[in-house]
């Protein structure tokens, strides 16, 4: 069964530097359930408020640095702004499937200083945008979905490029990097499914390396 789903759904380079890593993640799944349990219960998920209004997808991070927003803007934090403490660890498991995830793509030597938790109930997205506050274009972003499958759409450096439209399975990953590394991308509202583990949720973890100049209280 799994090397079926495997043939069907191979490896695939999406641009230069951005590769898709179908199911890589899967052998880890209840591993990375745990995690997330264990971080968010210390720091929980929460809605940010911008410019733009409410995000629709809850958001929690672990790791020496966690993105947070306002409405006045976008930065990496060393302490959560909601509960005044640093934000948890990143647990070594998910550390190491972030460092094998970027090997496997070409990237050797990824270390990421965090992982940003995202929970999108049916009908969230997020629209579309490039992963840009890190100052660190020299590390990829290494992208892993969990549970419920999502639409993602992945363009070039202009936010006009045509996009690729892939669906992201329970346990894919998605590397981007290099000449990809400010690709414009983005998810489609999540449509309403079941998924054993997660119910009608979707978790992505997006694992960044992040200039230490950037490292703010
Ligand atoms: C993100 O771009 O930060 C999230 C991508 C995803 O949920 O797949
Ligand atoms: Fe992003």
């Amino acid at each position: 069964m799994d090397d079926l789903f495997a043939r069907l759904r191979p490896r695939t380079v999406l641009a230069e530097g951005a590769v898709w890593l179908p199911g890589f993640a899967l052998p880890e799944a209840e591993t990375l359930h745990k995690a997330i349990t264990q971080v968010s219960a210390v720091t929980p998920f929460r809605h940010f408020r911008t410019r733009m209004g409410q995000m629709s997808a809850a958001m929690t991070s672990c790791g020496a640095c966690g993105w947070t927003a306002d409405p006045s803007g976008y930065r990496y934090s060393r302490t959560d702004p909601q509960t005044g403490q640093p934000w948890p660890d990143m647990p070594d498991a998910l550390r190491h499937l972030a460092r094998r995830a970027a090997a496997e793509a070409g990237y050797e030597a990824f270390d990421p200083a965090s992982c940003l938790i995202n929970r999108y109930a049916p009908g969230a997205g997020m629209g579309l945008h490039q992963d840009r506050d890190e100052e660190y274009p020299q590390a990829p972003v290494v992208s892993v979905s969990l549970g419920v499958p999502a639409r993602f759409s992945f363009g070039g450096l202009s936010r006009s490029d045509p996009k690729r439209i892939i669906e992201l399975m329970d346990g894919d990953v998605v590397v981007w990097g290099g000449a990809s590394r400010f690709a414009w991308h983005g998810v489609s509202p999540i449509r309403e499914t079941f998924h054993p583990q997660t119910g009608a949720m979707r978790y992505n973890l997006t694992f960044r390396a992040i200039n230490a100049a950037l490292f703010r209280p």
